[in-house]
């Protein structure tokens, strides 16, 4: 054997052995349950967004956001509602602590928005103090109760006038504009917030903003408008993170990373090359879109290789995904302390290849179809299917392509149609969360550094364009009752065993927390069931004991003035 066919050889069985150490995708017991704890010290808790739950859309100085824009224009959303009141979180939020301190929450996710801090998204136009005021309100209260908050300053509300002025993410002055809002918000809250997310899910932005237009601020820009606005933002990320890194870290000693959302795909065929590599470029164009900038200093080879080759076909001079120059790569590089992840579901992947043509879009760019397996259960949105082990992968190919980085899962659970709504005994959410939950235990143990599970969501919320037909929270929202009353559904139960356990401790002990919540969940349901006759109480005070009084007055007054005249 010549000396280069024994290197060669020597070199394949090194690759073989640390592949072995790796999570070995084809084995996953699909099945099975592992009973185990997860570190002490690991964080748990919940989370919304600012648009999704706050209400007060044009109280105390707030400016109007794309989303508050959107969702008032006829047909965007379903049945055009809007979430001017939603859950009216910026009254309730200390109720809404009392929730969270019973659930033993070590931290609680949130975003700010950015209109009711600069109502004209500018600096130098004017700083709303009264909006400042309700986030420290918010941060005190969290921190008394000993719950971590972490920030999100961007979930999808960017103010209208930078999309009416300038095109929003499409243009690059976004970047300056967002770094003074983070800035602002490292000045006033840096104190006491130690955890920042830059942007939640930049792929929807850039994606259903730009590109598809379901969602604010509805633009089809196809083929485009995705790559560019993504582009502003990945830059932006970057800006923002070195701000705080040069003025705030050292005071502060905070941290910075990006809350990314990714599904999981799987080659439909695990032995076919073509599917194999069909479900790592769903994957790239998902989450590695963002991600690879971020701890590699520039996009996926693989983005580059088909969005090039194909806007060559198209017979354009350069490719339609922009380009970082040298300098700008190695500012992006490194700019994450930790990664945020959001994840719901699994698609199962396979090879189509769309001719190049007029109708490149994003879409048709990967050459790829999704499917799904009909046996995957689907208990709410239309997209999401249940498919744990899903999660368990996509965990461990963050480990493997980005270097193992402290990751704290931002966002996960389960919605159900508003048809079922009145059911609070959500056995589906319980089984969601049971089964996700333990395949991140499982990616613990395979080595990823995972820190914290944020449960998605804490209350049931504005769905974007989906308006208030899909219900992810743990607690139930009453919308029709101007109190906005929140009903545990049984998986606030189930959750806080998880949380009080630390776990899953042992078969028995688990096998007992379904039972034991549904059992709560039904007088919750009494509760609820009980809710129009509150409400009809509370029209009978609020019209009804008005109007009588009134009335009451006015018969006095004309009875005394009947005495009077028969008495003169
Ligand atoms: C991701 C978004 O960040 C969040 O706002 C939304 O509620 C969930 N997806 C569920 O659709």
């Amino acid at each position: 054997m010549s000396l280069q066919r024994m290197l060669k050889l020597l070199y394949a069985l090194v690759l073989c052995v640390s592949a072995n150490e790796d999570f070995d995708w084809t084995k996953n017991e699909r099945g099975s349950f592992y009973y185990g704890t997860f570190p002490t010290g690991f964080s748990w808790g919940a989370g919304g967004s600012a648009y999704q739950t706050e209400g007060a859309w044009d109280k105390d100085g707030k400016g109007m956001s794309i989303w508050d824009v959107f969702a008032h224009k006829k047909g965007k959303i379903f049945l055009n509602d809007t979430a001017d009141h939603s859950c009216e979180g910026y009254y309730k939020f200390k109720d809404d602590i009392t929730l969270m301190k019973d659930m033993k929450f070590n931290h609680y996710r949130f975003s700010i928005s950015w209109s009711r801090i600069f109502p004209n998204g500018i600096k130098a136009d004017h700083i709303n103090e009264k909006g400042i005021k309700y986030y420290d309100d918010l941060i005190n209260m969290l921190l008394d109760n000993n719950i971590t908050p972490i920030v999100t300053l961007y979930h999808w509300d960017l103010p209208q006038v930078l999309q009416e002025k300038y095109g929003g993410w499409q243009n690059a002055s976004m970047v300056n504009y967002f770094n003074d809002f983070a800035n602002l918000c490292f000045e006033r809250f840096g104190d006491r917030v130690k955890y920042w997310i830059t942007f939640n899910n930049p792929w929807s932005s850039a994606v259903e903003g730009y590109e598809t237009g379901e969602h604010a601020p509805g633009l089809k820009l196809r083929g485009t408008g995705a790559y560019k606005a993504a582009h502003h933002i990945i830059k932006a990320h970057a800006k923002v993170w070195h701000t705080y890194d040069t003025q705030w870290r050292s005071k502060q000693k905070g941290l910075v990373g990006i809350s990314l959302l990714a599904d999981w795909g799987e080659p439909v065929d695990i032995t076919n090359q073509r599917d194999i590599e069909a479900a790592e470029r769903y994957v790239q164009f998902y989450m590695g879109w963002f991600a690879t900038p971020i701890f590699n200093g520039d996009y996926p080879q693989v983005m580059k290789d088909y969005i090039g080759r194909k806007s060559a076909q198209q017979g354009l001079g350069t490719s339609r995904l922009p380009v970082f120059s040298s300098q700008e790569k190695s500012y992006i590089k490194g700019t994450c302390d930790f990664l945020g992840i959001g994840h719901f579901t699994t698609r199962y992947i396979t090879q189509k290849n769309y001719p190049s043509g007029r109708g490149n879009s994003y879409f048709t760019d990967r050459d790829l179809v999704e499917l799904v397996d009909p046996r995957w259960p689907d208990p709410g949105s239309e997209w999401l299917y249940s498919v744990p082990w899903g999660f368990r992968r996509l965990l461990n190919f963050v480990k493997t392509q980005y270097g193992n980085p402290m990751i704290y899962v931002t966002e996960n659970g389960v919605s159900e149609k508003v048809q079922r709504c009145t059911d609070l005994c959500d056995e589906w959410r319980m089984q969601y969360f049971k089964d996700y939950i333990n395949e991140m235990l499982k990616a613990l143990k395979d080595g990823v550094n995972v820190k914290g599970y944020t449960a998605w969501s804490l209350l049931d919320k504005f769905e974007w364009d989906e308006g208030f037909s899909e219900r992810f929270g743990l607690f139930y929202v009453d919308f029709l009752n101007k109190n906005k009353p929140r009903y545990p559904k049984a998986s606030v139960q189930y959750y806080k065993r998880i949380i009080s356990s630390n776990g899953f401790p042992n078969q028995r002990e688990v096998e007992s927390w379904r039972r034991k919540a549904t059992e709560t969940c039904s007088s919750s349901n009494q509760l609820l069931a009980a809710d129009p006759l509150t409400s009809h109480m509370e029209m009978v005070t609020e019209i009804v004991v008005p109007t009588v009084c009134t009335l009451c007055i006015l018969l006095a007054a004309v009875f005394l003035m009947f005495l009077l005249r028969r008495r003169f």
